[in-house]
């Protein structure tokens, strides 16, 4: 008889640049204070890549997947999928998941990229999922990562002190075990792509202080109106999710969210019925890395102990196009 596939994380890694740029750096930036980012965003410092320390989005993806990899004891030859959730690759083509797979010498995998803006990642790991409940998959790595220094607006001090760069990966691997991911929920609406947007392609400028004036300056966001939207969307898929699974919110032992402000993350979790104390928050240190928050945050709580076998993990994201998503799983680590 066939058994049903379930997809497993059995393994998590992050990649942060190595230079911090502090609140208090950006005061000499742009009209800021360290008080004001704190207060409206809850975030106190970030990550920004330098070119001149091989911090590519590449580099960054293939170091946390490393750590994935290590901790799933899988070698690389061993995947069969590689699925990226980025909206900054080096190149425009070819994908940043063919990059990486290079550099992991991951010579039997399908690789291909997602963008979803910050909801890459969720993306990413629901076609994985599904790929494995397919059987046409068995063993994957699925990273978000991006480097929106490479698109900011250096002089817009509306995001300029919100968003940053980083990379995380999971390794996820079929096995017909109970658990895994339980349910993945994704939503796109289009008609409020201009509320979050970069006008033009990449360009490799993360050196911030470098010569603000040659900065490309693609980055547009209405703050205020995705703010709210940003928490009715998180709050409905959530509840979603939820139901989907016939949980209340005290079956769930901890929310992994989108990082991209506090205030959010905290009216998201004040309308769930689910206290701050099971919510995963990293964003003080890292800012919002879009597509890779949610994997650097469920490898941080991973290694921090929080997540041990059997707990139940709500992840639930938000970003341009618009897209959202949520997945339930069962830890199985
Ligand atoms: N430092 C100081 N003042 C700032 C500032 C900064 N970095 N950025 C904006 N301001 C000013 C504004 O110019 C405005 O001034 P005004 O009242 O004189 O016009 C004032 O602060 C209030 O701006 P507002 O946009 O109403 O603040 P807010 O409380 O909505 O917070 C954001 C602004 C951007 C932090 C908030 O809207 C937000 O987080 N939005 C969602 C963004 C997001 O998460 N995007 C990614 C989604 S994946």
């Amino acid at each position: 008889m066939e058994m049903t596939q379930r997809a497993h994380i059995i393994g998590t890694g992050l990649s942060v640049p190595e230079r911090i740029l502090s609140n208090k750096d950006l005061e000499d930036i742009v009209d800021t204070t360290d008080e004001w980012i704190v207060r409206r965003s809850g975030i106190r410092e970030r990550r920004i890549s330098s070119p001149d320390r091989d911090e590519t989005t590449t580099h960054l993806s293939a170091r946390a997947s490393k750590k994935a990899l290590e901790m799933a004891g899988v070698c690389a030859d061993q995947l069969d999928m590689i699925v990226i959730g980025t909206v900054t690759s080096d190149c425009q083509f070819p994908s940043t998941a063919c990059r990486v797979q290079e550099a992991l010498n991951a010579d039997n995998a399908v690789a291909f990229d997602v963008s979803a803006g910050c909801s890459g990642f969720l993306y990413a790991l629901n076609i994985v999922s599904n790929a494995i409940q397919c059987g046409t998959c068995k063993t994957a790595l699925v990273v978000g990562v991006d480097r929106l220094s490479s698109v900011i607006n250096w002089h817009d001090r509306g995001t300029c002190v919100l968003l940053a760069d980083g990379a995380g990966a999971v390794v996820v691997r079929s096995n017909p075990k109970e658990g895994g991911i339980l349910s993945s929920h994704l939503k796109s609406n289009g008609k409020f792509w201009n509320l979050l947007y970069s006008s033009d392609g990449n360009g490799y400028t993360p050196a911030i202080l470098q010569g603000l004036s040659k900065m490309p300056f693609h980055l547009n966001m209405n703050g205020n109106r995705l703010f709210k939207r940003a928490i009715e969307c998180l709050s409905s898929i959530a509840k979603d999710a939820l139901r989907h699974n016939s949980f209340s919110s005290d079956d769930i032992d901890l929310v992994v969210p989108h990082q991209a402000n506090i205030r959010i993350i905290q009216a998201m979790a004040n309308n769930i019925g689910i206290p701050m104390s099971r919510v995963f928050t990293n964003l003080h240190k890292y800012g919002n890395t879009s597509s890779a928050s949610i994997p650097m945050a469920l490898d941080e709580a991973n290694r921090d102990g929080l997540l041990s076998r059997g707990k139940n993990v709500l992840l639930v994201s938000f970003g341009a196009g618009l897209t959202w998503g949520a997945s339930i799983l069962k830890w199985s680590m």
